[in-house]
């Protein structure tokens, strides 16, 4: 099986990104393949609303990482998406790259993308997950529309997240279906 997990986090040895190699690591232990694409690492751009992907190709017309990146996903079997809460909201590296999935339909809105297995994850420093809640399910709904099918989402609550039985059962969790 091949996973890509995308990180929002600009902080290479954060909550987010660890949680997303954790889960890789547990994958590559049963022989799957996987790597994290640090986002901030990109020279990011975000959709530039041509229309191009809708009406003329079925690929996005900017020529960047994201493009590469996305045009990775048919080829893969597990998206994991990944990002800290930046004022209430995934960060903007993140939603650059959910914007960009806007090439994933055609133009009957169809998704282009065959079914693949999903999970979020998000690292916040509000000690209530569900603060966040109605946020978290408008990014799955999003993410769903484009057959990234979100089987779960792992919240942690900052760096203490070792110590937090919900998150460690939920990535045993996910990780004991692969
Ligand atoms: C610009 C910025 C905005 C933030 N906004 C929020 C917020 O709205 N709610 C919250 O709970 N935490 C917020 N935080 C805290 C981060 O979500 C928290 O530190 C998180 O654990 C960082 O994850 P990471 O280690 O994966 O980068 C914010 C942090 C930054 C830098």
């Amino acid at each position: 099986m091949r996973i890509i997990a995308v990180s929002g986090s600009p902080r290479v040895e954060g909550v987010t990104n660890s949680i997303l190699l954790d889960i890789l690591e547990k994958g590559a232990e049963k022989g799957h393949f996987g790597k994290v694409v640090v986002l901030n690492r990109l020279e990011l751009h975000g959709c530039q609303a041509c229309g191009y992907c809708r009406k003329e190709g079925d690929k996005c017309a900017v020529d960047d990482k994201i493009s590469a990146l996305i045009e990775e996903l048919p080829d893969s079997d597990m998206v994991l998406i990944g990002s800290p809460v930046y004022m209430g909201n995934v960060s903007a590296q993140l939603k650059m790259f959910i914007d960009r999935l806007y090439c994933l339909k055609d133009a009957q809105r169809k998704p282009r993308l065959k079914p693949k297995r999903a999970l979020l994850v998000f690292s916040q420093g509000a000690p209530d997950k569900a603060y966040y809640k109605d946020m978290m399910s408008q990014v799955k709904k999003t993410l769903d529309g484009y057959n990234l099918l979100v089987e779960d989402i792992i919240v942690a609550t900052g760096p203490d997240y070792k110590n937090d039985p919900e998150v460690k059962e939920k990535v045993e969790h996910f990780c004991s279906t692969f």
